[in-house]
């Protein structure tokens, strides 16, 4: 079943040739952080230490063009450009490789960001663990095989810059090739249109539609796949590829097809899943024609495809319209649970689908609680000042507060069809480009001519700058009493644990035996909330719900931890390390050194005694905010 992708390729029809040479560029740049240091890659970096792995043709340089990329961005795709760099004024050679540098000769001076146009880097040296911010290399202790090193880049939101040199901002987009040489016993794969193996472990990967360069993605390890529907393949460890298919086996099309329904047409060719090391901090990334997701998701029942859907959405919200910059990351994001949140009404139904938005929804009002509404992160626009990295603005609020604005400009339509019209007309418009909230919105009132006219955009207390500009609790929720019928027995079940006589025989009559995961989490969700509960219930609830407390899916596991910890239960503490130990998803890793932090004497040495244990294995940003929360020092590059 599992195959080796040995000597395969695909291809999708893209642009032509001259186009994959072009490097598109809006007129305002925003470098909203300062660009890492380069490392040491390029011809004779490191004297001839062998093997290496060549990576060609990534984009180059400060160069980059001008007047044509307006030119492109109002929609003219496939002419040739002559471009020129915008530091220097020179023209460009291009390369069949995609590769632009400028003419000139004393490059390092005139074009600081320069490198030569071969990047190489040592595949071998998995001694312990180096990592290049974006780039990370694991031991094969890291993987789940533990038999092979495995490397990984994550792009998002600026970490590429330790990747390859370039214009690291959202508003450039640029088609890339590249040629990866990887040791025997190794595949490559990357976020490309077409992928190709050549002679001595060499492959070849082209993109050949404009993409922001947060999107290029790189991985290599043992890693092998499988076939899971006709567009679609799984990419995993071989000892994870099994339970891959199984979980994913035809399933993925139908989302898919939805969204092409809905949205337009699916413009990236194959849809492929990679499943990633433990340590991956994400829930899922949406890397064009391949998104790379937590292993997590394999829970054996595909209760967390919603994650899936999310990131198939990305492929019309997010990765063919893209947010010009990352204080505007609820431009991805919003559109982006909306979209899914469609899909998933059409695949699952809408009480399936209320359910987990008010799942959503608890998130934020956690988020809320934590930091007070008025944080100026709370807004769905935010100012990102020189210096500060973008990924330290990262919550909740461009997720569901955007969700909730997207919703409203629904609501505001009032008529699901026609507002599914819109977003299909709004990608078609905008696709291939960046926007800012200022074009999302004007296009909206020019779509709707009779709203414009009607002044939606100012309707106190709904103002559309109110929206982008405030912080605080969205000024409109959407209803989500079609999924009342899920969350009712599970709000009364969490009343009935809260309460200080507990009522076994009211509590014994709800069988949680057939609740989904979803309904599972909303439960858990409500109890947390009522958390402390009066003392011994939560070592009753435990033993009644195995199920729940002995859970593997790790959102339940995420949740009962949180309840752990909230309640002071040292019997379980164990849990809370075992889950800690056992994937680094920062969205589960730090609320748990949160609650740890906030907890007893010995919560905080089960906190000081995990991250010991686990940091090296964790993502470099993660082993960072961790430090943070533990008052640990941050030692910043
Ligand atoms: N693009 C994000 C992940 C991301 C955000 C990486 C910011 C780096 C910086 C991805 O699409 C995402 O939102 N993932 C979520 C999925 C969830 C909302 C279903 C995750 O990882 O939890
Ligand atoms: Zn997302």
């Amino acid at each position: 079943m599992a195959e080796h992708p040995g000597g395969r390729s695909y291809q999708v029809p893209g642009p032509s040739a001259t186009d994959e040479n072009s490097i598109l560029k809006k007129a305002n740049v925003p470098t909203a952080f300062p660009a890492v240091p380069t490392p040491a890659w390029g011809h004779g970096a490191s004297g001839a230490a062998q093997p290496w792995a060549p990576i060609q043709g990534l984009p180059m340089g400060a160069c980059g063009p001008t007047a044509p990329s307006r030119a492109r961005n109002e929609g003219r795709h496939h002419e040739q450009l002559a471009p020129t760099c915008s530091a220097c004024g020179e023209e460009m050679w291009g390369s069949t490789t995609g590769i632009f540098a400028p003419r000139a000769s004393s490059l390092e001076n005139r074009h600081p960001f320069w490198q030569p146009p071969c990047l190489s880097f040592p595949l071998s040296p998995f001694v312990g663990t180096a990592v290049l911010l974006g780039v990370c290399w694991l031991t094969p202790e890291q993987t789940a095989g533990k038999q092979k090193p495995y490397m990984y880049t994550q792009g998002q939101a600026v970490l590429n810059r330790s990747f390859f040199p370039g214009f690291d901002t959202p508003s450039v987009k640029c088609t890339y090739s590249a040629t990866v040489q990887v040791p025997e016993g190794f595949t490559a794969v990357m976020s490309a249109t077409s992928w190709e193996k050549q002679d001595n472990n060499t492959f070849v990967f082209k993109m050949s539609q404009p993409i922001p360069s947060y999107l290029i993605a790189l991985a290599v390890g043992d890693i092998v796949s499988a076939e899971v529907g006709p567009r679609s393949h799984v990419w995993a460890e071989p000892c994870l590829i099994e339970a891959a298919k199984k979980e994913y086996d035809g399933v993925i099309e139908e989302f898919l097809a939805v969204g092409e329904k809905l949205f337009g047409p699916y413009v990236w060719g194959r849809y492929d899943i990679l499943f990633m090391p433990p340590s991956f901090p994400f829930g899922g990334m949406e890397n064009p024609c391949l998104t790379f997701v937590t292993p997590c998701l394999l829970a054996g029942d595909r209760s967390l495809v919603d994650v899936i859907i999310h990131e198939i959405s990305h492929s019309w919200f997010g990765n063919l319209v893209t947010n010009a910059t990352w204080g505007e990351f609820w431009l991805n994001e919003g559109f982006t649970m909306y979209a899914q949140r469609r899909i998933s009404t059409e695949v699952y139904g809408s009480a399936y689908t209320c359910l987990e938005a008010a799942t959503g929804r608890a998130l934020l009002r956690q988020h809320m609680d934590n930091t007070g509404e008025d944080h100026p992160l709370n807004k769905l626009r935010v100012i990102i000042e020189p210096g500060v990295n973008p990924d330290d603005t990262y919550n909740e609020t461009p997720y569901e507060k955007g969700y909730c604005f997207v919703s409203y400009l629904a609501h505001l339509v009032g008529d699901q069809s026609k507002f599914d019209a819109f977003l299909q007309a709004y990608v078609n418009r905008f696709k291939f480009q960046s926007i800012t909230a200022d074009d999302a919105l004007g296009f909206f009132l020019e779509y709707f001519p009779e709203l414009k006219e009607k002044g939606v955009d100012s309707i106190p207390g709904f103002e559309f700058d109110r929206w982008l500009n405030t912080p605080g609790w969205p000024p409109f929720l959407p209803d989500l009493s079609p999924g009342e019928q899920l969350m009712k027995p599970a709000d009364e079940l969490a009343e009935l644990w809260a309460a200080d006589g507990l009522n076994m025989e009211a509590i014994e009559a709800v069988d949680i035996t057939v609740w989904r995961t979803y309904q599972l989490v909303y439960f858990l969700d409500q109890v947390l909330q009522k958390s402390p509960l009066p003392e011994g219930n939560v070592e009753r609830l435990s033993k009644m719900y195995p199920k729940i407390s002995k859970a593997q899916n790790a959102e339940l596991r995420l949740r009962w931890c949180q309840i752990v910890l909230k309640n002071n239960l040292e019997a379980e503490y164990s849990k809370v390390k075992d889950f800690l130990h056992s994937q680094g998803k920062q969205k589960y890793t730090l609320p748990l050194y949160r609650a740890m932090w906030a907890g007893s004497e010995s919560a905080r040495a089960l906190a000081m005694e995990t991250f010991s244990a686990t940091a090296p294995q964790l993502h470099v940003n993660v082993q960072n905010y961790i430090k943070k929360i533990l008052g640990l020092e941050v030692v910043e590059d």
